[in-house]
């Protein structure tokens, strides 16, 4: 895990947490209008990826427990994690790329519905993301993956001046290289097949040379859109779309988009596919349905997008009318670690990874409310151009005090708390109960999100040895951990 140089080991800040009255008087525990539904309070529980689906993308009953679980918690929303648009395989990831997926998506609708008692808001995450491998056996990519062409042979030819490369066939290139030193390797590849080496191959929006990147402003709208008009037809409260961290949309956003067919470069060109598509999400869905949106205020990699950038796209998507905006950061491809062969690259293992998730091995700052200047940046752009569009912040955000905090200064209109939702979905109800010193405290050292790298069910540390034993407990794949934190014994609904 990357953290910053040198490092402070914070440690999870005293709080002090409301009696009863002070949280109904608390600016958090006030509804919010979100679009067209009405939010019964400012807290929100940001997508997680549980990695509980089946293989084909369709709901499970430990998806339907893990939704069914934070709404008991009964915060005012609840994103459901990045599901996919398409319908194509991508591993146990929610999907909802065709109404086979319908029922599946009803039912943790109903579920999130009966849990919360009708109190919890329920949106959807829609993402498109583009081809990642994994990182391939040095043997198999020369033997198989790498394009030869004459220019592998000129830089051999140059690199042992020696003619004779340029006649050499394919078979003799490839058997060459595959035993040559990196020394060689280095100066014969270019740096995307070498990315294509060391970290295995990935696409991106600007190669525009595949026919099925250049065509992505012309199928994506669609995608989009009946994506949103299932989450209609299942039931959903609304959608986001999803216009952060390492996928297609944000890749357009970037400031490295520089695609050449009026849909990268500027900021208005490169804003123009995310507001096409959301026009499309539109007109499908109706002006009676919450459409929002989860973007970058800052991408954290050399060359991406600043907060300025963020600040145009915002009264952008205010002006065309999005729902909600919520502000995330990093977590982008351009900088990760590389991943052992047999493994994908994980777009959260660099600075700009650390960024989206910040843990208390950290610097001066700490990581308890980090990301709050993008967001009040944001929020100032929005208002600054006439909007009241609600924007939500996320990142470190686990006490009553610092959300109150936010609320207060103008930070944000809503806030967002993933890890700390992880660690005790029924931290709302505490906190709202004068309660509060029983929440238990999310002490961001990230389990959860290793988990999730390594693509297994996400638990937290804090909950997921507790009574193995006890009846009816779902455990993990390999018997070792319960998938669900215990039932808060002072609940009462
Ligand atoms: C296990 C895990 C899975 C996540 N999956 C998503 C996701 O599907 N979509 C998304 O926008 N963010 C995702 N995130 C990022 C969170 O929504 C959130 O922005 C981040 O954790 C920072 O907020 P926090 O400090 O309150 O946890 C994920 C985070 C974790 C820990
Ligand atoms: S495992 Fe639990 S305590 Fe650790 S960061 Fe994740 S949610 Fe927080």
């Amino acid at each position: 895990m990357w953290h910053p140089e040198p490092v402070i080991r914070h440690s999870i800040p005293e709080t002090l947490w409301p009696t009863e009255e002070e949280a109904a008087r608390s600016l958090l525990f006030q509804p919010v209008r979100v679009g067209r539904v009405e939010l019964e309070s400012r807290t929100w529980v940001p997508a997680m990826v549980p990695w509980r689906a089946t293989e084909d993308g369709f709901v499970t009953r430990e998806n339907l427990e893990w939704y069914g679980r934070f709404a008991a918690g009964r915060p005012g929303a609840l994103v459901v994690e990045a599901t996919g648009i398409r319908d194509v395989p991508s591993g146990p990831l929610l999907r909802i790329g065709h109404d086979r997926f319908l029922p599946g998506l009803r039912e943790l609708v109903e579920t999130v519905r009966r849990e919360s008692h009708g109190r919890t808001r329920l949106f959807i995450q829609l993402i498109d993301f583009l081809a990642v491998k994994r990182r391939p056996e040095p043997s198999k990519f020369f033997e198989r993956f790498l394009n030869v062409t004459d220019r592998h042979r000129q830089a051999l030819a140059a690199f042992f001046d020696e003619e004779g490369w340029l006649g050499r066939d394919e078979t003799e290139v490839r058997a060459f290289l595959k035993v040559a030193p990196d020394a060689v390797v280095e100066r014969v590849l270019d740096e995307r097949e070498l990315e294509s080496l060391h970290f295995g191959y990935r696409e991106r929006v600007t190669d525009t040379h595949l026919g099925h990147v250049r065509e992505l402003p012309r199928v994506l709208p669609e995608l989009f859109a009946e994506a949103a008009r299932r989450a209609r037809a299942a039931g959903f409260d609304g959608v986001e779309l999803h216009y952060a961290h390492a996928y297609t949309m944000a890749s357009f956003l970037s400031r490295r988009n520089d695609r050449g067919d009026g849909y990268g470069g500027s900021r208005e060109e490169r804003v123009r596919l995310p507001l096409e598509v959301f026009r499309a999400v539109r007109s499908e869905v109706g002006d009676d349905y919450t459409v929002g949106v989860r973007f970058l205020g800052d991408e954290v990699i050399e060359g991406g997008s600043r907060v300025e950038d963020a600040a145009f796209y915002a009264a952008e998507f205010a002006r065309a009318g999005l729902d909600f905006l919520s502000v995330s950061k990093g977590g982008k491809f351009e900088d990760a670690k590389r991943p052992k062969v047999g493994q994908a690259v994980y777009p959260y293992t660099g600075r700009s990874g650390y960024e989206c998730m910040p843990t208390v091995l950290s610097d001066e700052a700490g990581p308890f409310g980090r990301n709050l200047s993008l967001s009040r940046e944001v929020k100032r752009a929005v208002n600054g151009a006439g909007f009241q569009t609600p924007v939500v912040a996320a990142g470190g955000v686990g006490t009553f005090e610092l959300a109150e905090e936010i609320l207060r200064r103008g930070d944000a209109d809503i806030v967002g708390a993933a890890r700390q939702s992880l660690a005790d979905p029924d931290w709302f109800l505490k906190t709202r109960a004068g309660l509060g010193t029983q929440v238990r405290r999310c002490t961001y050292t990230n389990y959860c999100e290793a988990l999730d790298q390594s693509h297994k069910q996400v638990t937290c540390k804090l909950w997921d040895r507790e009574g193995l034993s006890e009846p009816n407990v779902s455990l993990s794949a390999d018997g070792r951990r319960r998938l669900l934190p215990p039932k808060w014994e002072g609940s009462r609904q």
